[in-house]
């Protein structure tokens, strides 16, 4: 097929590599020159996995082209993808003045009949704004094409994209029309090998709302167990054995149940307050998922409360290694990351930190932490320990899981490790010597 895919963020870059991996010809378009030019040379804007060699192999295929004009690309496309940001507006809901952009653009310039979709996590009625906007602007050049606005939320995890996009646990399909969902059926045909079982279809509100809820779901499990983590040290528990415990229980399950110093990332933390607002905006008040969120508020601030509360509230003449940056491993991405709370945290008491990241230190110094004073950027884990009073691992990367102890204990002058990831044996670290703070179990 031929497929537009518009906004080559995340969603749209990782989704119209993958299609054109799949056979298709796809067209990224993007309103940033810039951006363009450079995916044009296979340059991506993006750190995430396997990404860079799929996009380079397909422009050699010429299955995956980029241009910066979305009317040229318009004529002769079966399937066009919104797939543009929408940023948290200030009152908490998703923005939507990017997607509604581009469905006037498509009204302004289609001339043969289309299936747009929505791609991009919006709330539940944006399929029915794009409609009207499209047919607004069809109606004003007196046209009458056929289009239908089908909503497909994407389920990506960073770090595994490519994974999630080429072998999809499901694709969720929201189409009112019969013919619209069998186009994407056949789209989505090649990604299930066995069975199209999980190729989910449904009317367009469900699958907006099935997206949402999702991550609201996954984000309840966190907030839950983090909340769990913190009654846990209050009465002596250990809250590792407590997981272990209850995701035996089939019913619950292992997964998203690990405690930590609480979810970032660019999905979780804005799909929680949408959620919220949609559901405030129709006369509900969410008592849980306001919940979720409070939680999570407190727990980014745990493993700070932790160093206050065994250093004093005056850091200064303090300095802490901070192992991680960004808001979970394979990832450059720093949205809503625990570390940016710490580290303000920790600097506004007067301390000093030497931080490193395999991937996330540019985006920590260009943008996120860029006003932050006190901050020193090291190449290694280990450098960040010299003159240090403590580690505090943030982000669980692998290269941090198994560090050699010694040199961490011979480097730090205290050796102490607050750990924001439970990611160390205890029973090690105390026969080490090393002073060991962890998320939901009190110090013996
Ligand atoms: C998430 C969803 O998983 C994905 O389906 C959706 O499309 C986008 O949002 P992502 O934000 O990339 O993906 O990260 P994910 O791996 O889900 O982790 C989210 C956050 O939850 C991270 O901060 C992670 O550290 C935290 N987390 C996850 C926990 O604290 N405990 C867990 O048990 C699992």
């Amino acid at each position: 097929m031929n497929l537009t895919v518009i906004g080559t963020g995340y969603v749209g870059l990782v989704s119209g590599t993958c299609f054109a991996e799949m056979g298709n010809t796809v067209t990224c378009i993007d309103v940033d020159k810039n951006k363009i030019e450079n995916l044009k040379k296979g340059i991506i804007p993006i750190y995430e996995p396997g990404l860079e060699p799929m996009v380079k192999r397909n422009i050699e295929n010429k299955t995956l082209l980029f241009s910066d004009v979305l009317k040229d690309n318009l004529e002769n496309c079966d399937v066009a993808f919104i797939a543009v940001g929408t940023p948290m507006g200030e009152d908490g809901s998703a923005d939507l003045k990017y997607v509604l952009q581009v469905a006037k653009e498509i009204g302004e310039n289609m001339t043969t009949p289309l299936i747009v979709v929505d791609k991009s996590t919006v709330p539940v009625g944006t399929a029915d704004k794009v409609k009207e906007t499209i047919a607004s602007e069809l109606e004003k050049r007196g046209l009458e094409i056929e289009y239908h606005v089908v909503s497909n939320p994407e389920f990506l995890k960073e770090g595994d994209a490519i994974n999630d996009f080429m072998k999809p646990d499901r694709v969720v399909v929201g189409a009112d029309d019969d013919s619209a969902a069998d186009t994407m059926r056949r789209l989505y045909s090649p990604f299930f090998r066995s069975s199209m079982d999980r190729l989910i279809t449904m009317d367009v509100k469900s699958a907006e709302m099935t997206k949402y809820v999702a991550n609201a779901m996954l984000a309840t499990k966190i907030s839950f167990m983090n909340e769990i983590a913190n009654i846990c040290e209050l009465v002596g528990a250990d809250v590792n054995k407590v997981r272990i415990g209850i995701g035996s229980d089939s019913r619950i399950g292992y997964s998203f149940i690990y405690p930590g110093s609480g979810y970032g990332g660019s999905c979780f933390p804005k799909d929680v307050k949408a959620l919220k607002k949609t559901a405030e905006q129709n006369g509900y008040t969410p008592k849980l998922i306001t919940a979720v969120e409070d939680v999570n508020d407190i727990q980014k601030l745990v493993i700070a409360k932790k160093v206050i509360s065994k250093y004093g509230e005056d850091l200064s003449n303090h300095t802490f290694a901070i192992w991680g940056l960004s808001f979970k491993p394979g990832t450059d991405d720093m949205r809503e990351a625990p570390a940016i709370y710490i580290i303000k945290e920790l600097v506004k008491r007067g301390a000093k930190i030497n931080a490193y990241d395999p991937k996330a230190m540019d985006e920590a110094k260009h943008f996120y932490l860029k006003d932050v004073d006190g901050i020193t950027y090291f190449n290694s884990k280990y450098e960040t320990l010299a003159k240090s009073n403590a580690m505090i691992l943030l982000t669980e990367w692998k290269e941090f899981r198994a560090p050699d102890f010694h040199e961490i204990k011979k480097q730090l002058k205290e050796p102490t490790i607050f750990d924001g990831r439970n990611q160390y044996n205890e029973t090690l670290l105390n026969e080490l010597g090393i002073e060991y703070h962890q998320i939901g179990k009190k110090r013996p």
